[in-house]
C-alpha cells in the first residue's frame, strides 16, 4: 500500500538484511528497521515491531533465509523463532515453508533456495490478502458502517490486509463506507495502526473505546463485523485479538452479521476445537502502563491473554482467498 505516495510492504528481503516498518513507532514515527540475524528477528517478533499473524508468518520464512544466507543452522533459527509467539499459525507456516524447501539440498546452494522460498511464500501471502478483498467487498453495501477490531490491515500482512482488504477493495470500487475502529487495549493497535492505514487511504472511520462497541450496535449504527484471526480451528472456532469473542457475542445479539478474514495459512486442522489453540500470556506490564505512565498502583497485579477464542456458532462467514465459506465448511475445502 502507498505511504506518502510511496508503494511499502510490511517487510521485505533486501541486500541480506530483513527490513520492517517499525509498528512501536507508528503512528507518529514512520521508520523501516533492519534485522541483522536471527535474535533481531526473534525480538521484532517477540516485542511487535513486527506483528500481525501473516506479517510475522513471512518475518519467520525470512528468518530461516537470513540465518542460512549466514552459514547458520536453519534448525536452531527455526527453534528460536518458533519459540516467539505461540498463537499465530502463519509464523509456523511460513518457516515450515522455507524449511522444507531445504530439504535434500547441497550446502552451498541453501541460501538461494531459501530466499526464493521465503519470497515465493510472501509474494503468496500478498495474493491470498488481495483476494480477500476481492471476495469479502461482495459483503459491502454502499453506506455500510463496518466495525473491525484490531488491526488486521496491511501492516498485518505484508500488503493489503485480511479484515481491512475487502473495506479497502470497496472504497476503490467507489462504495461510501465508514469504519469503527476498536482501540484495542492494551497494546492499541487499532487507534495506532488501524487509524494510520484508514487515515492513508483516506477511508472515513471514528477510533472508539473497546467497551463502545455494544452501544453502537444497539443503536443500530453498526451493520457488519469484519475481523482477522490468528489461528483457525477444524470446526471454524478461531483465535483472535483479545475483545474479538465479546464483539461476536454483541454481535449476535444484535442481528449483526460477524465475519472472519484470513488467508488459508492462518488455518490449523491438527487443532479439532478452538479449545487448542494456545493463547499467549504477555507481560502484565502492558497493562500497567499506557505508553511511560503507570495507569494502575503500585503493587496491583493484571493479567494480559493476547488473543481469545470465538466459538464457530457466532461466525456468519469466513472470508478467504477463495471464497466465503461457512465455518463448518472450511475443513471440507482446505485440506492441510
Ligand atoms: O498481537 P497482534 O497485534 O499480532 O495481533 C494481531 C491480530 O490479532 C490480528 O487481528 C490477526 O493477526 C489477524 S492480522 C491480519
Amino acid at each position: 500500500m502507498l505511504v506518502n505516495g510511496n508503494h511499502y510492504r510490511s517487510v521485505w528481503f533486501e541486500k541480506d538484511k530483513i527490513k520492517v516498518i517499525n509498528q512501536i513507532l507508528l503512528p507518529h514515527k514512520f521508520e523501516i528497521t533492519e534485522l541483522k540475524n536471527t535474535e533481531d528477528v526473534a525480538n521484532a517478533i517477540k516485542t511487535m515491531l513486527v506483528r500481525g499473524a501473516p506479517a510475522i508468518g513471512v518475518t519467520g520464512a525470512y528468518g530461516i533465509a537470513l540465518a542460512t544466507k549466514k552459514g547458520e543452522d536453519p534448525n536452531e533459527a527455526k527453534e528460536t523463532l518458533q519459540n516467539t509467539r505461540p498463537t499465530a499459525n502463519d509464523l509456523f507456516r511460513g518457516i515450515d515453508h522455507v524449511m522444507d524447501s531445504l530439504k535434500n539440498l547441497e550446502l552451498s546452494h541453501k541460501d538461494l533456495y531459501a530466499l526464493k522460498a521465503a519470497n515465493d511464500y510472501a509474494n503468496r501471502s500478498v495474493e491470498a490478502c488481495k483476494k480477500i478483498g476481492e471476495h469479502g467487498s461482495k459483503l459491502i453495501k454502499d453506506d455500510s458502517r463496518i466495525l473491525t477490531h484490531c488491526n488486521a490491515g496491511w501492516l498485518a500482512c505484508v500488503d493489503w490486509g485480511t479484515a481491512l482488504s475487502p473495506i479497502y477493495a470497496a472504497k476503490r470500487q467507489g462504495r461510501r463506507i465508514f469504519v469503527y475502529v476498536d482501540e484495542t487495549r492494551p497494546r492499541l493497535q487499532g487507534a495506532k495502526l488501524t487509524s494510520w492505514e484508514l487515515l492513508n487511504e483516506g477511508i472515513p472511520h471514528a477510533v472508539i473505546a473497546d467497551n463502545a462497541a455494544g452501544h453502537f450496535m444497539r443503536k443500530k449504527e453498526i451493520d457488519i463485523v469484519i475481523v482477522g484471526a490468528d489461528r483457525i480451528a477444524k470446526n471454524g472456532d478461531f483465535a483472535n485479538k483479545i475483545g474479538t469473542y465479546e464483539k461476536a457475542v454483541l454481535a449476535k445479539e444484535n442481528g449483526i452479521p460477524f465475519y472472519v478474514a484470513a488467508p488459508s495459512s492462518t488455518i490449523d486442522l491438527s487443532c479439532e476445537t478452538g479449545e487448542k489453540i494456545p493463547i499467549e500470556e504477555r507481560d502484565e506490564n502492558e497493562v500497567h502502563f499506557i505508553g511511560r505512565e503507570r495507569i494502575t498502583p503500585e503493587g496491583a497485579k493484571a493479567k494480559n491473554p493476547a488473543f481469545d477464542v470465538t466459538p464457530a456458532k457466532f461466525v456468519t462467514g469466513i472470508i478467504t482467498e477463495k471464497e466465503i465459506f461457512k465455518p463448518e465448511e472450511i475443513a471440507k475445502v482446505f485440506k492441510r
